[in-house]
């Protein structure tokens, strides 16, 4: 069994001082007689961040799609907020590796529908869409259909949707993959900058190893359907993580990792 305690804001005075936000316990899930994910077990704290990494086809999205009510486990169990998983959870925000936009409506009501069924008025919703998309720079994008927009900004109403219902569990998927280099700095930054202005935990799943290194207070490290291990960052959080000398130290430690699970 792998028991895992992901932790690692840096933050923790200031934190809920409550129970972990995820807690997973020896999950199994498969596809048929396909095991996708087995024996995983680990938690994350309350406004903590925690990046899953690990080579195409080890599991990372069917973890994701399980610890957001999506898929049912064959064993094991999944705590949320200290209650267990029976389904969809509406405090959950989903970022999928496709971004998941409607393509036949506009950027603003891609944001705000998944408010009207929480019964905002068309006020507060309107109110709501725009403080997003000013906080995200698309503002000037609002009347565009996805299908007009670049991959870095469609990253941006993927993430806008999801911040709009307030979530305090954020899941995404391959958050910048598809993205040039330049562009896909700008969405990292900008997931930090969610990461610190909101009461939120963050799970977050790459295979991009510096992507791991920046994003996550802890790193999961998959091969296989199972986790290998976990890696505390101490270098998550600080100014110009990128140039730090430990940040390309624990890129180089979770790459070896990542190699010796192969
Ligand atoms: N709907 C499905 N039906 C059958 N098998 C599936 C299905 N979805 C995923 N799998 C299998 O489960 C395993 C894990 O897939 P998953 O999508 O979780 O991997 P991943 O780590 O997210 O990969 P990637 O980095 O390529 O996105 C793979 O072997 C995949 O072929
Ligand atoms: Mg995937």
């Amino acid at each position: 069994m792998t028991e895992v305690d992901a932790r690692g804001t840096g933050e923790s005075e200031t934190a809920a001082p409550a129970g972990p936000m995820i807690e997973v316990d020896r999950l199994r899930v498969s596809y048929g007689t396909e095991t996708a994910l087995q024996d995983v077990s680990f938690s994350v704290e309350r406004r903590a961040s925690c990046a899953v990494i690990g080579p195409s086809g080890c599991g990372k999205t069917t973890l994701l799609y399980a610890l957001a009510g999506l898929l049912k486990p064959d064993e094991g169990r999944i705590r949320i907020d200290g209650a267990p998983l029976e389904a969809i959870r509406p405090a959950t925000g989903l970022i999928l590796q496709e971004y998941g936009l409607l393509p036949w409506k506009t950027v603003r009501d891609n944001i705000a529908f998944p408010l009207r069924s929480r019964g905002l008025d068309r006020h507060r919703r309107r109110e709501r869409t725009d403080a997003i998309l000013g906080d995200l720079g698309i503002g000037d994008q609002s009347d565009k259909f996805p299908g007009e927009l670049s991959g870095g900004q469609r990253q941006r109403v993927a993430i806008g949707r999801a911040l709009a219902l307030e979530p305090d569990l954020l899941l995404m998927d391959e958050a910048s993959s598809a993205l040039d280099a330049m562009t896909r700095e700008r969405i990292q930054n900008l997931v930090l900058g969610i990461f610190r202005k909101r009461p939120v935990t963050l799970l977050l799943v790459t295979h991009s190893i510096e992507e791991a290194v920046l994003l996550g207070g802890s790193i999961l490290v998959m091969a296989q359907g199972r986790i290998r291990s976990r890696v505390d960052n101490p270098c998550f959080g600080l100014p110009d993580a990128r140039d730090a000398q430990a940040f390309h130290d624990l890129c180089r430690i979770i790459r070896r990792e990542l190699h010796e699970t192969a």
